[in-house]
């Protein structure tokens, strides 16, 4: 039995000052030890949220990550800053960071890897956009980022992993994909994990839904064979993340 797991992605929102209050406001409404509970920070947040999420069920993820130990990378945080800063988890390859901030998938193959080897768990976006869906092609391209994105990786490294499935055309819109095209993209998803690294690490991994997730369309997607949680932007800013963590 997979445990599913709710993650909050916060984007560019919240100042360190508004981020504690914000914790402390959701702490006592994410307390569901059935599930595992991530908070997706900005970076300059992180320290804070991890200070005010201590002796909790919560987790602190990091929205993005180099790929680098360490050095001249202006601008840049590495996986050893995030671990000693108390993250466990990452976002990487969001479609926003693919499209506004041209990541490759080959970018976030070396993220994933450093991840792991940092032992902090990658959430690796994937996700088709409109014209892609219209086109046909949407289980072709998600193929291809899951196994571009899952290079030079071990079985034993994958099962690790979260996968977001992320329609680019349901981020932010109020547009959800419907249950049944969310399950088909993630059951093709787990197919191609199983293509790749056999049926038990396929069995295993974790597969989320994200893209206008809300408290009144969460349990219908949870319930479905192949999707593992959520991962969502607008509704985890709010008391309904709450009540999509208790579904
Ligand atoms: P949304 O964002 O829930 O606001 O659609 C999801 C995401 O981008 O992860």
């Amino acid at each position: 039995m997979r445990k599913k797991i709710i993650a909050g992605n916060w984007k560019m929102n919240m100042t360190p000052s508004e981020a504690v209050k914000l914790v402390e406001e959701l702490r006592p409404l994410v307390q569901n030890e059935a599930v595992d509970v991530v908070f997706c920070v900005p970076a300059i947040d992180i320290v804070p949220v991890a200070g005010a999420v201590k002796g909790t069920n919560i987790k602190v993820g990091a929205e993005n990550m180099y790929f680098e130990e360490s050095g001249a990378y202006t601008g840049e945080i590495s996986p050893k800053m995030l671990v000693d800063a108390g993250v466990s988890y990452v976002v990487l390859g969001h479609s926003e960071r693919r499209e506004y901030f041209h990541e490759t998938s080959e970018d976030v193959n070396k993220k994933m890897i450093k991840a792991l080897e940092h032992g902090i768990t990658p959430i690796m976006c994937c996700g088709e956009s409109l014209t892609q869906r219209e086109q046909g092609i949407t289980i072709d391209w998600i193929r291809q980022q899951v196994k571009v994105g899952f290079q030079n990786i071990s079985a034993e490294d994958a099962k690790k992993v979260v996968i977001a499935y992320e329609p680019i055309w349901a981020i932010g819109t109020g547009k959800t994909a419907t249950t049944e095209q969310a399950e088909e993209v993630c059951y093709a998803i787990r197919n191609c994990i199983a293509e790749i690294y056999g049926p038990s690490t396929a069995d295993e991994i974790r597969i989320q839904y994200g893209g206008s997730v809300n408290a009144a369309n969460a349990a219908e997607l949870f319930a479905q064979p192949d999707i593992d949680g959520g991962l969502v932007g607008g509704a985890s800013l709010k008391p309904d993340f709450g009540k999509i963590v208790n579904y």
